[in-house]
Protein backbone atom coordinates (compact mmCIF):
# COMPACT_ATOMS: atom_id res chain seq x y z
CA UNK A 1 0.00 0.00 0.00
CA UNK A 2 1.24 3.73 -0.86
CA UNK A 3 1.91 6.25 1.17
CA UNK A 4 0.68 9.53 0.29
CA UNK A 5 1.30 12.94 2.30
CA UNK A 6 -1.18 15.91 1.10
CA UNK A 7 0.14 19.45 1.81
CA UNK A 8 -2.54 22.13 1.76
CA UNK A 9 -2.80 26.04 3.35
CA UNK A 10 -6.27 26.23 3.41
CA UNK A 11 -9.70 25.06 2.64
CA UNK A 12 -8.54 21.62 0.81
CA UNK A 13 -11.14 20.55 -1.55
CA UNK A 14 -8.61 18.35 -3.78
CA UNK A 15 -7.22 17.02 -0.15
CA UNK A 16 -10.55 15.71 0.45
CA UNK A 17 -11.22 14.69 -3.46
CA UNK A 18 -8.42 12.68 -2.90
CA UNK A 19 -8.81 11.18 0.20
CA UNK A 20 -12.56 10.50 -0.75
CA UNK A 21 -10.81 8.08 -4.04
CA UNK A 22 -8.12 6.31 -0.96
CA UNK A 23 -11.50 4.70 0.14
CA UNK A 24 -12.19 2.74 -3.26
CA UNK A 25 -11.91 -0.41 -3.51
CA UNK A 26 -8.84 -1.98 -4.35
CA UNK A 27 -6.94 1.61 -4.57
CA UNK A 28 -3.15 1.22 -3.73
CA UNK A 29 -2.48 3.54 -1.85
CA UNK A 30 -3.60 5.78 1.54
CA UNK A 31 -3.21 8.82 2.97
CA UNK A 32 -0.82 8.68 5.53
CA UNK A 33 -1.54 12.63 6.75
CA UNK A 34 -2.27 16.10 5.95
CA UNK A 35 0.10 18.79 6.79
CA UNK A 36 -0.90 22.40 6.73
CA UNK A 37 1.97 25.73 6.96
CA UNK A 38 -1.50 27.76 8.14
CA UNK A 39 -2.83 26.40 11.58
CA UNK A 40 -5.95 27.02 10.64
CA UNK A 41 -6.18 25.46 7.71
CA UNK A 42 -10.14 23.90 7.34
CA UNK A 43 -8.36 20.46 5.64
CA UNK A 44 -6.39 19.60 9.09
CA UNK A 45 -10.18 19.81 10.26
CA UNK A 46 -11.74 17.63 8.08
CA UNK A 47 -8.52 15.19 7.68
CA UNK A 48 -8.74 15.16 11.65
CA UNK A 49 -12.68 14.11 11.60
CA UNK A 50 -11.77 11.18 9.41
CA UNK A 51 -8.99 9.95 11.43
CA UNK A 52 -6.13 10.80 8.90
CA UNK A 53 -2.96 12.53 10.93
CA UNK A 54 -2.67 16.17 10.64
CA UNK A 55 0.47 18.32 11.29
CA UNK A 56 1.23 21.96 10.78
CA UNK A 57 4.74 23.31 10.03
CA UNK A 58 3.98 27.06 10.16
CA UNK A 59 5.70 29.20 8.01
CA UNK A 60 5.74 32.40 9.94
CA UNK A 61 7.87 31.03 12.96
CA UNK A 62 11.07 30.34 10.59
CA UNK A 63 13.33 32.89 9.44
CA UNK A 64 13.96 31.60 5.88
CA UNK A 65 12.46 29.26 3.15
CA UNK A 66 15.36 27.52 3.93
CA UNK A 67 14.63 26.44 7.76
CA UNK A 68 11.01 26.43 6.40
CA UNK A 69 11.85 23.55 4.51
CA UNK A 70 13.81 21.78 6.16
CA UNK A 71 11.35 21.47 8.70
CA UNK A 72 8.79 20.45 7.03
CA UNK A 73 10.41 18.25 5.02
CA UNK A 74 11.85 16.64 8.62
CA UNK A 75 7.70 16.47 9.17
CA UNK A 76 6.42 14.59 5.96
CA UNK A 77 9.69 12.20 6.12
CA UNK A 78 8.79 11.09 9.36
CA UNK A 79 5.56 9.52 7.75
CA UNK A 80 7.82 8.14 5.34
CA UNK A 81 5.34 8.97 1.88
CA UNK A 82 6.12 7.52 -1.21
CA UNK A 83 4.22 10.08 -2.96
CA UNK A 84 4.09 13.72 -1.81
CA UNK A 85 0.97 16.23 -3.34
CA UNK A 86 1.00 19.82 -3.43
CA UNK A 87 -2.98 20.70 -2.76
CA UNK A 88 -3.16 23.94 -2.69
CA UNK A 89 0.02 24.73 -0.59
CA UNK A 90 0.71 28.19 -0.97
CA UNK A 91 4.47 28.07 -0.81
CA UNK A 92 7.18 28.13 -3.09
CA UNK A 93 9.81 25.46 -2.31
CA UNK A 94 13.34 25.37 -1.72
CA UNK A 95 15.44 23.54 -4.94
CA UNK A 96 16.33 21.41 -2.06
CA UNK A 97 12.94 20.57 -1.23
CA UNK A 98 12.18 19.90 -4.64
CA UNK A 99 15.21 17.75 -5.03
CA UNK A 100 14.23 15.92 -2.27
CA UNK A 101 10.85 14.65 -3.21
CA UNK A 102 11.60 14.47 -7.48
CA UNK A 103 9.79 12.12 -8.93
CA UNK A 104 7.18 11.72 -5.92
CA UNK A 105 5.90 15.59 -5.55
CA UNK A 106 2.94 16.33 -7.81
CA UNK A 107 1.22 19.51 -7.61
CA UNK A 108 -1.88 20.79 -8.96
CA UNK A 109 -2.34 24.32 -10.97
CA UNK A 110 -5.35 25.98 -11.76
CA UNK A 111 -4.42 26.71 -15.62
CA UNK A 112 -3.24 24.95 -18.51
CA UNK A 113 0.21 25.23 -17.99
CA UNK A 114 2.87 26.19 -19.32
CA UNK A 115 -0.36 29.54 -19.59
CA UNK A 116 -0.74 31.46 -16.38
CA UNK A 117 1.83 29.76 -13.81
CA UNK A 118 1.48 31.87 -11.00
CA UNK A 119 -1.15 33.55 -9.11
CA UNK A 120 -4.57 34.75 -10.37
CA UNK A 121 -4.81 32.15 -12.92
CA UNK A 122 -8.82 32.82 -13.69
CA UNK A 123 -9.33 36.78 -13.83
CA UNK A 124 -5.42 36.77 -16.15
CA UNK A 125 -7.48 33.91 -18.58
CA UNK A 126 -10.38 36.30 -18.74
CA UNK A 127 -8.64 39.17 -19.36
CA UNK A 128 -6.59 37.62 -21.97
CA UNK A 129 -10.23 36.57 -23.83
CA UNK A 130 -9.64 32.53 -23.68
CA UNK A 131 -12.09 30.67 -24.61
CA UNK A 132 -10.93 27.55 -22.35
CA UNK A 133 -9.28 27.57 -19.07
CA UNK A 134 -8.71 24.47 -16.88
CA UNK A 135 -6.43 22.83 -14.19
CA UNK A 136 -2.79 21.03 -14.79
CA UNK A 137 -1.41 18.31 -12.64
CA UNK A 138 2.30 17.82 -12.99
CA UNK A 139 5.66 16.59 -12.00
CA UNK A 140 7.28 19.76 -9.28
CA UNK A 141 10.41 20.81 -10.56
CA UNK A 142 12.39 24.04 -9.05
CA UNK A 143 10.43 26.40 -11.44
CA UNK A 144 7.29 27.50 -10.34
CA UNK A 145 4.33 25.77 -12.10
CA UNK A 146 6.48 23.97 -14.22
CA UNK A 147 7.39 20.48 -14.43
CA UNK A 148 6.50 17.41 -16.93
CA UNK A 149 2.74 17.50 -17.13
CA UNK A 150 0.80 14.36 -15.82
CA UNK A 151 -2.55 15.47 -16.72
CA UNK A 152 -5.05 18.59 -17.91
CA UNK A 153 -8.86 18.91 -17.59
CA UNK A 154 -10.52 21.50 -20.02
CA UNK A 155 -13.28 24.02 -19.15
CA UNK A 156 -14.83 26.69 -21.29
CA UNK A 157 -14.59 30.09 -20.04
CA UNK A 158 -18.52 31.58 -20.90
CA UNK A 159 -18.45 35.41 -22.26
CA UNK A 160 -19.81 36.72 -18.81
CA UNK A 161 -17.57 34.81 -16.58
CA UNK A 162 -16.03 36.64 -13.29
CA UNK A 163 -13.46 35.22 -12.25
CA UNK A 164 -14.75 33.36 -9.18
CA UNK A 165 -17.83 31.77 -11.57
CA UNK A 166 -14.33 30.46 -13.60
CA UNK A 167 -12.55 29.33 -10.66
CA UNK A 168 -15.61 27.31 -9.30
CA UNK A 169 -15.90 25.35 -12.51
CA UNK A 170 -12.23 24.57 -12.77
CA UNK A 171 -12.14 22.89 -9.09
CA UNK A 172 -14.85 20.93 -10.21
CA UNK A 173 -12.63 19.75 -12.79
CA UNK A 174 -9.51 19.85 -10.73
CA UNK A 175 -11.73 17.31 -8.29
CA UNK A 176 -11.83 14.59 -10.86
CA UNK A 177 -8.84 15.23 -11.82
CA UNK A 178 -6.35 14.88 -9.44
CA UNK A 179 -7.54 11.28 -8.19
CA UNK A 180 -7.29 10.16 -11.72
CA UNK A 181 -3.55 11.46 -11.93
CA UNK A 182 -2.76 10.30 -8.47
CA UNK A 183 -4.45 6.96 -9.39
CA UNK A 184 -1.52 6.53 -12.13
CA UNK A 185 1.33 7.36 -10.27
CA UNK A 186 0.39 5.01 -7.77
CA UNK A 187 0.01 2.02 -9.99
CA UNK A 188 3.00 2.73 -11.92
CA UNK A 189 1.06 3.54 -14.78
CA UNK A 190 2.95 6.99 -15.52
CA UNK A 191 6.72 6.77 -17.93
CA UNK A 192 8.51 9.69 -17.93
CA UNK A 193 10.53 10.17 -21.29
CA UNK A 194 12.54 13.13 -22.51
CA UNK A 195 10.67 15.15 -19.78
CA UNK A 196 7.44 14.42 -21.38
CA UNK A 197 4.85 12.13 -19.30
CA UNK A 198 3.08 9.44 -20.83
CA UNK A 199 0.13 7.44 -19.19
CA UNK A 200 0.75 3.66 -20.12
CA UNK A 201 -2.95 2.85 -19.28
CA UNK A 202 -6.24 4.00 -21.34
CA UNK A 203 -7.77 6.69 -20.68
CA UNK A 204 -6.59 9.83 -21.87
CA UNK A 205 -4.34 12.58 -20.41
CA UNK A 206 -6.69 15.34 -21.64
CA UNK A 207 -10.04 15.75 -19.52
CA UNK A 208 -13.06 17.40 -21.29
CA UNK A 209 -15.88 18.62 -19.76
C1 LIG B 1 -7.03 25.02 -6.15
O1 LIG B 1 -7.74 25.69 -7.16
C2 LIG B 1 -5.61 24.75 -6.59
O2 LIG B 1 -5.50 24.42 -7.95
C3 LIG B 1 -4.95 26.07 -6.32
O3 LIG B 1 -5.49 26.49 -5.09
C4 LIG B 1 -6.81 25.95 -4.95
C5 LIG B 1 -6.86 25.20 -3.64
O4 LIG B 1 -8.16 24.79 -3.36
N1 LIG B 1 -3.54 25.94 -6.26
C6 LIG B 1 -2.70 26.89 -6.63
O5 LIG B 1 -3.07 27.98 -7.04
C7 LIG B 1 -1.23 26.54 -6.50
N2 LIG B 1 -0.45 27.35 -7.36
P1 LIG B 1 -8.41 23.67 -2.25
O6 LIG B 1 -7.65 24.11 -0.99
O7 LIG B 1 -9.88 23.69 -2.03
O8 LIG B 1 -7.91 22.36 -2.77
Amino acid sequence: MQRIVILVSGRGSNAQAILHACTAEGWPARVVAVVSNRPGAAALEFAAQQGIATAVVDHTLHASREAFDAALMQVIDGFAPDLVLLAGFMRILTDGFVQHYAGRLLNIHPSLLPAFAGLHTHRRAIEAGCKLAGATVHLVTPTLDHGPIVAQAVVPVRPDDTPQALAERVLEAEHRLYPLAVGWWVRGELRLDGGVVHHTGEESQLLLP
